[in-house]
């Protein structure tokens, strides 16, 4: 698949929703700027105009340059902008995919709710285009808010509440999402990708994420896979197929196929495993996986390399 460009800007419209915010934006921008312009032309005008010769000529001005205009303006604007409310509240049509989102310090856990059961991954969502989308999200700690520029309006992730978001992709790409809200030290690495495929790519990804995780192919991966184990790496993820204790971290299931490490801070492959697990408190501050710095060289590069071949 090509990637088109990791897109983040709300003026580059590839989903129903940015396209109406977008609409919206260079609405209310040639809005304000036909405000600007009546009142800076009249503001000139009674400068220049002399009271003596034409009586009265100031008062009209404040009342058709500084309040009538603006009142016109600004109240169409609002109308504008209320009358599109409903479209950007609206939900997904009966049977559209549904997403499950929640914010935690300082990642994303996405989980595809299926008709055939559920799955999880982490900071990164994968989506089919044209298709509408319901998301609901929700946060496991802190405030968050999840936004994609280029796809839709920014929802906050409330503790104890689930918000919704609908999109719709019109253009495949792979589109940059952050964090809108602070949530703590590491705020600012807390970025993750949707991922906008054709209706067969997407349907053929989620078959694979369906699938357990891959057996280690090579010596290596599989003292990687031991390691895994003894370390107690299980006790905070889920492996699907090899276990896991408790789902408190991301579920690594196939992480080696997904495009970032730590929420789109590290490059995903070996070198990038490595040492996101021997230094990770360094590379994101506050987090809540201890670092492995301990583990020698050898044992470090295995599990590497058993994780990078969970595609
Ligand atoms: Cu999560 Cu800012």
């Amino acid at each position: 698949m090509e990637i088109v460009s990791a897109l983040q800007s709300a003026l580059s419209p590839a989903g129903a929703g940015a396209e109406r915010l977008a609409r919206l934006f260079w609405v209310l921008a040639a809005g304000s700027a036909v405000v600007w312009c009546a009142v800076f032309a009249l503001t000139a005008w009674a400068v220049r105009a002399r009271p003596a010769d034409r009586p009265g000529r100031r008062e009209n001005l404040l009342i058709v340059g500084g309040a009538l205009v603006p009142t016109v303006v600004l109240a169409g604007l609002l109308l504008y902008a209320l009358a599109m409310l409903p479209g950007l509240l609206a939900r997904a049509p009966a049977g559209s995919l549904k997403v499950a989102v929640t914010g935690e310090m300082w990642w994303w856990r996405v989980r595809y709710e299926l008709p055939d059961g559920a799955f999880e991954l982490a900071n990164e969502l994968r989506l089919p285009v044209g298709e509408p989308v319901e998301l609901e999200l929700g946060s496991a700690d802190v405030l968050h808010s999840f936004w994609v520029p280029a796809l839709g309006g920014k929802v906050d992730m409330i503790p104890g509440r689930r918000t919704r978001l609908l999109l719709e992709p019109k253009k495949t790409g792979a589109y940059r999402g952050v964090c809108a809200e602070y949530c703590g030290t590491a705020h600012a690495l807390m970025g993750f990708e949707v991922v906008v495929l054709e209706k067969e790519e997407f349907a053929s990804w989620l078959a694979g994420q369906k699938k357990p995780a891959a057996r280690p192919a090579g010596a290596l991966a599989e003292r990687g896979r031991r390691s895994f184990h003894a370390r107690g790496c299980a006790a905070c993820h889920v492996l699907r197929g090899e276990g896991g204790l408790a789902a408190i971290g991301p579920d690594l299931t196939h992480v080696g196929g997904r495009r970032t490490l730590g929420a789109g801070i590290l490059a995903n492959d070996a070198s990038g495993f490595a040492r996101w697990i021997a230094r990770a408190d360094k590379e994101k501050p506050d987090v809540l996986m201890p670092h492995f710095a301990m583990l020698p060289r050898e044992e470090l590069e295995a599990l590497a390399a058993y994780l990078d071949g969970l595609r």
